[in-house]
């Protein structure tokens, strides 16, 4: 089972969740060192901020030619509007180490960390950050952008929106539906405004596909309005056609998305794209109200009466449901929609590892989750889907957000307290997959 020739593999980790060195060379404080002021939080995660020629070695190591990784707006502008050398300095060292191996350096310039004074202005509720956005952009992109050419504005604007701003799981931890939505527009307005700048850029969605009853109209109907707000809500304004009309009806009673959008921000929005990132992990099963194994705990905005059911195992550790043929599903139906090619840029999975006392780390869950999606995206291309890559999170074990350090995804498995790393069986896997370039029948 081959992938196309010039497939892109890689891993991919993000700044908050591995660099620590939270206030070095002046990085200013992000919403997420607030959100998580006195639990577990991002410092030292792994410390890659003074490790990062060991990791670049790793990844070198496992044969991966890409790399994706996010820079942090407040390492850049601890403040954020003013230019901070010292902590562009980092990303120039860690690109230059990146070439050096040939390995290609594929930057995301938002994963999560906004810079906490923009955040005191009202953050992404402020109609100013697409502004604020486009600046940065416009900083990293005039340093880097002699060798970087790979860029993705956001990460996952879903979470960063509807998690921070509405059930507030997520920093900044407001709980509002009403401003989740407005956020969620501010982020694909700034991804526009950013696209501006870089010329052409990529964006990261995680979608989730719906499962459900499809023979029973109330299922169904259930199912489009999840699939409606998680999925075709980000992607839609994206390929240029706005948002889809079910979904801002099923929105309107919370009155706070069509006053935020103006003239011409769908004509910013509809950017040309250079691939779309797919982030996937889970399929989402839902129901309609009166299902009595429903959870009821649906997190998006306006939807929160709907139900969700449990997922069905086998789970990972964040009790995710493993499902590798949605993600065919999901390929599938992106390719029929979209004239963009698709890269995966997150899919992986956490489950309990144990460091034996041979020193490895033998997860074969993880081997086999790893294998089982990858033969779900080789059956997306076989049957005409155009995926340009792949992306296993993550490289590392790290700081998993509101999780702290409960939930390992890494590739290489990372002691926190002695930061020493040892690179698991799947870690092992998958490089073995990227050497061949495929997978054996
Ligand atoms: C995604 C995030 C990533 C990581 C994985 C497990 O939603 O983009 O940072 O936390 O989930």
């Amino acid at each position: 089972m081959r992938f196309p020739p010039g497939f892109l593999w890689g891993a991919a980790t993000a700044a908050y969740q591995i660099e620590g060195a939270v206030s070095d060379d002046g990085r200013g404080p992000s919403i997420w060192d607030t959100f998580t002021r006195g639990g577990q939080s991002g410092d030292p995660a792994c410390d890659h901020y003074h490790r990062y020629l060991t990791d670049v070695e790793l990844i070198d190591s496992l044969g991966l030619r890409a790399y994706r990784f996010s820079t942090a707006w407040p390492r850049i502008m601890p403040d954020g509007r003013t230019v901070s050398s010292r902590g562009l300095a980092f990303y120039d060292r860690l690109v230059d180490a990146l070439l050096e191996r040939d390995i290609t350096p594929v930057i995301t310039l938002y994963h999560w960390d906004l810079p906490q004074a923009l955040q005191d202005e009202g953050g992404w509720c402020n109609r100013d950050i697409a502004s604020h956005f486009a600046s940065y952009a416009r900083v990293v992109h005039d340093r880097l952008g002699d060798r970087v050419k790979q860029w993705t504005t956001l990460n996952e604007p879903f979470c960063s929106a509807f998690l921070g701003y509405g059930t507030g799981v997520h920093a900044p931890g407001i709980q509002d539906e009403g401003k989740a939505l407005v956020a969620a527009h501010h982020h694909l307005l700034a991804h526009g405004r950013a696209c501006e700048v870089l010329g052409t850029a990529s964006i990261a969605l995680n979608f989730s596909p719906v499962l459900t009853d499809f023979r029973d109209a109330a299922h169904r109907e259930s199912a489009r309005r999840f699939d409606g707000l998680h999925n075709r809500f980000f992607l839609d304004p994206l390929l240029g056609q706005g948002y889809p009309p079910d979904v801002l009806a099923d929105v309107a009673h919370l009155g706070a998305l069509e006053p935020a959008i103006r003239d011409g921000d769908l004509e910013t929005i509809a950017q040309p794209l250079s691939w779309l990132g797919v982030n996937y992990y889970a399929p989402t099963r839902t129901a309609p109200l009166d299902d009595l194994t429903a959870r009821g705990n649906c997190p998006l905005p306006g939807l929160r009466g709907m139900d969700v059911l449990p997922p069905r195992g086998p789970l990972t550790t964040m009790g995710w449901e493993q499902r590798p043929a949605s993600l065919t599903d999901l390929l599938l139906w992106l390719g029929s929609r979209c004239s963009v090619p698709l890269v995966v840029v997150e899919n992986g999975a956490a489950f309990v590892d144990v460091v034996e006392p041979d020193g490895r780390v033998r997860d074969g869950e993880r081997v086999r989750y790893l294998d089982s999606h990858l033969r779900a995206v080789h059956a997306a291309i076989v049957s005409g889907a155009d995926v340009r890559g792949y992306f296993a999170w993550s490289l590392l074990d790290n700081f998993e957000w509101a999780l702290g350090y409960t939930q390992r995804f890494g590739l290489v498995h990372v002691d926190f307290v002695t930061q020493q790393r040892i690179v698991k069986d799947s870690g092992r896997f998958f490089a073995s997959v990227v050497a061949r370039n495929g997978l054996t029948d």
